[in-house]
């Protein structure tokens, strides 16, 4: 009988039903979402498949205690008696990572601290040697949650976060996180077939994002490492056979019309170099263009943009011209499409001045966003005039609701 696992799956604050509904979509079940995360069961292979095919999905999790701990002293007991030979030797490397909350120990070193005292005690009074701590590059990496006194203890089987999918050649200074653009994407509920367009792409995320979804291209195929494979007893065998699986999906004829634009040049070029990266060299439209200039090509389809915020990039004020002017170019030349602006700073989002017809909170790292919906109908004419808040009018959508 195949070990069975307790998994917790990070994920974004706002997409944890999304990262639900995608471990369902590769058929696993029983999945309960949590704050930034969710947590279900799995075997081996469960972890490998969730590290390879998850796109929202930050960090897989693997339990491997549990217990009570109101002090220093009960910590570092408890975790003598946790049979650490089951996940390393002593000749293996591995670092602890601590995050405390509402707990009697209150420092997140220092708690790390103990738990790996604890564990070199164990594995030195059982083996006479202990495991050495590399804190870059460890064998194992195990992560400490000591929340209200409750200590979980993990390993992590992705290492590196799962968002970093490996085809970012440099990092472009306001790119969008993959699992949160991916999760973004789900959330819209393109369907992979309609026209996609971002005409304030950066680095490209929206765009590649939107094409390994159309392809069907597992994200992981793009990574040469993941945390599971310095454990012990690591099935390399499991692993390239789930990985030859997932090659023998990837269908690039799947992938609809999908353009990036941005008023940069160097911004396409990086954006190219990524999607080359990628594996999806020729595949994307990229455009250098000011958005005064785009122009969806068809009747219908999915625009999607994650206009500067202020956090990064620009002034307040050049900001708000930006947005009313993304907003004046959806309603004079989109109509028929659905657009969705991601934003940091919901007053930014009112400079837009369309109708929302969803607006759903998500968090990007400590800040909280707005995902706004706009359905462009044909014929679309009305702004808000200037008195008028957006929102004030509006009918409670179910997606306002949730806000
Ligand atoms: C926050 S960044 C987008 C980041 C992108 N989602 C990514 O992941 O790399 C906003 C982008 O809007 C572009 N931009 C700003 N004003 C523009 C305009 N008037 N027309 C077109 N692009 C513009 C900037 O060059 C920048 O790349």
């Amino acid at each position: 009988m195949a070990k069975i696992f307790n998994l917790f799956l990070t994920c974004a604050g706002g997409l944890e039903e999304v990262c639900c509904r995608e471990l369902a979509s590769l058929k696993i079940t029983g999945c309960r979402p949590a704050i930034g995360g969710v947590h279900f069961t799995g075997d081996l292979k469960t972890v490998y498949r969730v590290n390879l095919y998850s796109r929202v999905g930050i960090r897989l999790l693997v339990k491997i205690a549990k217990y009570h701990c109101s002090s220093e002293d009960e910590l570092y007991n408890h975790a003598l008696k946790i049979p650490w030979e089951l996940y390393l030797t002593n000749r293996m490397t591995f670092a602890i990572h601590g995050f405390v909350s509402n707990s009697k120990i209150r420092h997140s070193k220092y708690a790390a601290l103990k738990l790996k005292d604890a564990l070199a005690d164990a594995m030195r009074r059982k083996y006479g040697a202990r495991p050495n701590v590399d804190t870059e590059h460890p064998d194992v990496q195990f992560n400490l949650h000591l929340n209200n006194n409750i200590a979980n203890l993990y390993m992590d089987s992705s290492g590196t976060p799962l968002s970093r999918r490996g085809y970012r050649t440099v990092l472009h200074k306001a790119s969008l996180n993959e699992a949160l653009a991916a999760g973004l994407l789900y959330l819209t509920g393109w369907d992979g077939r309609s026209a996609l367009y971002d005409p304030l792409c950066g680095s490209g995320t929206f765009p590649i994002e939107a094409a390994l979804m159309a392809a069907d291209q597992a994200p992981g195929l793009l990574r040469s490492r993941f945390g599971f494979m310095g454990w012990k007893h690591f099935n390399r065998e499991l692993w390239e056979s789930l990985r030859t699986e997932a090659q023998q999906r990837i269908d690039h004829s799947r992938i609809p019309a999908i353009f990036g634009s941005d008023a940069r040049g160097d911004n396409i070029t990086l954006a190219k170099r990524n999607a080359k990266a990628a594996g999806l060299s020729g595949i994307i439209n990229w455009s250098v263009k000011d958005i005064r200039a785009f122009r969806p090509g068809g009747d219908t389809g999915l625009i999607i943009c994650n206009p500067p915020y202020g956090e990064r990039l620009g002034d307040p004020e050049q900001l708000k011209t930006l947005y009313r002017l993304v907003g004046d170019i959806f309603k004079q030349h989109c109509a028929g499409h659905s657009a969705f602006i991601f934003t940091g700073n919901p007053e930014l989002g009112k400079a837009v001045g369309l109708r929302t017809s969803a607006k759903i909170p998500l968090r990007n790292g400590n800040i909280d966003c707005r995902l706004l919906k706009y359905d462009l109908y044909q014929g679309t004419k009305k702004k808000f005039p200037a008195t008028e808040k957006p929102g004030d009018s509006e009918p409670q959508s179910q997606d306002d609701q949730i806000n």
